[in-house]
């Protein structure tokens, strides 16, 4: 028996309540991909998370909780995930851990926290596990982050590799474009899948590639891909929880819109400005009455 939680509605706090239900493993992430291969698993669903509020809702729907780097643009307008610092990451990730209770939460690690030696990405990644109880980190990186991916693992932190289209190193790829459309290019996105599944990848984020390349990369390593510009045929998908909400005008051409909250949310701040500027808001209701 683990915990699920109730939400009080006045006051939005999440209180824990005892339920037959148990925080999703590393391990059972892993094994997800031989019980697909046997025909008795799900695709895993992944979304990103980064407030307390939005892990309580996406929790009971997903299997894993990605406290992505790419809270830079989201939360922060910032222009690229280089920025984003490891203060950012754990004080986002404890968030998501408070408030979910079902999946398993991955925090990225971010761009300068692991790149120098497995020695300084094993510091990050136990600063990020201690301050914010989430279950494994995400790193991006191919061949030349497998002695690194080894180091943690071996270590007891559960790392998730991220291949393809890798946005930490924007300024080398110089753009956002869909990798792996030459021979090259696809062989050796293959490859650092396959060298960081070896090293021990417990699953891998396959994004922007050319379908082909994540479907070969998906037949050919043993822990499960989640793809994101991938295809339907990898052992799982991620989204930024923003995009498939709908929040931003413009989303990548791999992004499905599973609504449209930001033209919502901009209807409901033009009602209430009408309200309060014709003072029907606050109404009857919404006011206090002396005791009689
Ligand atoms: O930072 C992020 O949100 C990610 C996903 C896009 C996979 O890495």
């Amino acid at each position: 028996m683990s915990t699920t939680f109730t939400v009080d509605t006045a006051t939005s706090r999440a209180t824990p309540v005892a339920a037959p239900m148990k925080r999703l493993t590393i391990p059972a992430v892993r094994r997800r991909k031989a019980e697909i291969a046997r025909g008795e698993g799900q695709p895993l669903v992944m979304l990103t998370a980064y407030t307390v509020r939005t892990a309580q809702l996406l929790d009971p729907h997903c299997d894993l909780l990605l406290v992505g780097d790419s809270l830079g643009q989201v939360i922060y307008g910032l222009p690229s995930t280089v920025p984003v610092t490891l203060e950012m990451m754990a004080a986002h990730g404890a968030a998501v851990v408070r408030g979910s209770y079902h999946a398993a939460v991955v925090i990225d690690m971010p761009f300068g926290s692991y790149e120098a030696s497995p020695e300084h990405a094993f510091a990050s990644a136990a600063r990020l596990m201690k301050e914010t109880g989430a279950a494994a980190v995400k790193l991006e990186g191919g061949a030349a982050m497998a002695p690194t991916v080894r180091f943690l693992s071996e270590r007891g932190i559960p790392v998730m590799g991220h291949v393809g289209l890798t946005p930490q190193a924007v300024n080398m790829l110089g753009g956002y474009g869909a990798r792996g459309r030459t021979q090259e290019e696809a062989s050796k996105i293959i490859e650092d899948a396959q060298a960081i599944a070896a090293a021990g990848a417990f699953a891998i984020v396959v994004e922007g590639v050319v379908e082909t390349v994540a479907i070969e990369m998906t037949r050919s390593v043993d822990c499960p891909t989640i793809g994101i510009g991938a295809s339907a045929q990898c052992d799982g998908q991620v989204l930024v929880a923003e995009d498939m909400l709908g929040m931003f005008e413009r989303v990548p051409r791999f992004v499905k819109r599973f609504d449209e909250l930001g033209e919502r949310i901009a209807a409901a701040a033009q009602t209430y400005a009408s309200d309060v500027r014709s003072r029907a808001f606050p109404g009857p209701e919404q006011v206090y009455a002396a005791k009689s």
